[in-house]
């Protein structure tokens, strides 16, 4: 007796959905294992907690595989785990070796057979992109760049030296020797490490936001941040956030999204944030900032806030997190 194993992922929680996908899942193993249908004993499916419309034993049965025993369980609930998602395990009466398959969303459970993607947030200060970059990372079980942390680091750093943010010659000696790094504790967080120093709550203090903004139109900051970011997307499959990364950092990412939402919503969600962090902010203050902010990283010469051509545009103005979130799976699964 030999187990194939296999998983795929819906779109959404529907019938017809539920059937395509398992008739998909289950015609692709027969075929790359070279499996008649008579060879199979039986099929066991487990769906996770969030697929409620269809049992994927049925959508079996309804795809030709009948003559075999079926059966489906539900998973449990797991944090983090990947959204609705299907998986199978399927026992056969043959001497082989057997070849799992595991297609759209689920090519993330199998990291020897899924090649390395990534997935490009845009948008400006408080459209939703680190909150959703963060979530999408962890469902994904990949990593989250966020790429406005290396430029708040870069931006501390000069006002460590006591250098203004205008002094362009200034700036380019310190880019020679600054030494930024990131790294990931267990729960996936990301460390901003300055010089071997961890900065990561420092650099989301006010002053350093309007600082970033300035620093990062600097051509040396930019492509010395840049290459660094292509560098870590080139190794390891990845969801990265910030103003250029679909148009500039990479271009040929597999997914990318521009996130909006009106300056009012963006200020709040920033005001409840940093009052939820014990600071004391003025919110008409905020979101006059923000607007100055949208304004510089929209104008400056290099690599400017845009929406790339090929970027999904969302306005998360009226949204929640989880509906923001399920728009971006559900184009993603898609496609994967
Ligand atoms: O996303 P954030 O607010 O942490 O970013 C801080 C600043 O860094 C932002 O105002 C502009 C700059 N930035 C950038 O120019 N390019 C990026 N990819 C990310 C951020």
């Amino acid at each position: 007796m030999v187990v194939i194993r296999g998983a795929t992922t819906v779109a959404c929680d529907e019938k017809d959905e539920i059937r395509k996908a398992v008739k998909e899942l289950l015609e692709q193993i027969a075929n790359v294992n070279l499996l008649i249908k008579d060879e199979i004993v039986s099929i066991v499916f487990s769906s996770t907690s969030d697929i409620h419309s269809y049992y994927p034993a049925k959508a079996a049965r309804e795809a030709g595989f009948e003559g075999c025993s079926l059966f489906s369980a539900q998973e449990p609930d797991i944090q983090g785990g990947l959204a609705l998602c299907i998986r199978v395990m399927i026992f056969v009466e043959k001497d082989m070796t057997p070849r799992h398959v595991y297609l759209r969303g689920a090519k993330v459970l199998r990291k020897d057979i899924a090649t390395v993607y990534s997935v490009a947030i845009d948008g400006p200060a408080g459209s939703g992109k680190s909150t959703i970059a963060k979530r999408l990372a962890a469902d994904y079980h990949i990593h989250y760049l966020d790429t406005g942390a290396m430029y708040r680091a870069c931006a501390l750093k000069i006002l460590e030296a006591g250098v203004a943010v205008d002094d362009e010659a200034a700036i380019v000696d310190l880019m020679r020797t600054v030494k930024l790094e990131v790294s990931y504790d267990e729960t996936g967080n990301q460390h901003t490490l300055l010089d071997g120093r961890d900065v990561s709550e420092e650099i989301r203090r006010p002053p350093i936001s309007m600082a970033s903004s300035r620093v990062s139109k600097h051509p040396s900051v930019r492509m010395h941040m840049v290459e660094k970011q292509r560098e870590i997307a080139s190794k390891m499959s990845c969801v990265l956030d910030g103003r250029d990364i679909g148009t500039f950092v990479l271009p040929d990412a597999d997914f990318k999204f521009y996130l909006t939402a009106s300056p009012e919503v963006r200020a709040k969600r920033r005001y409840d944030e940093l009052v939820a962090k014990g600071n004391q902010v003025d919110f008409e203050e905020l979101k006059a900032e923000i607007i100055r902010r949208d304004e510089q990283d929209s104008t400056r010469a290099v690599a400017p806030l845009k929406r790339a051509e090929d970027a999904v545009l969302i306005d998360t103005t009226d949204l929640s997190i989880d509906e923001v979130l399920g728009r971006i799976k559900s184009y993603m699964q898609e496609r994967i």
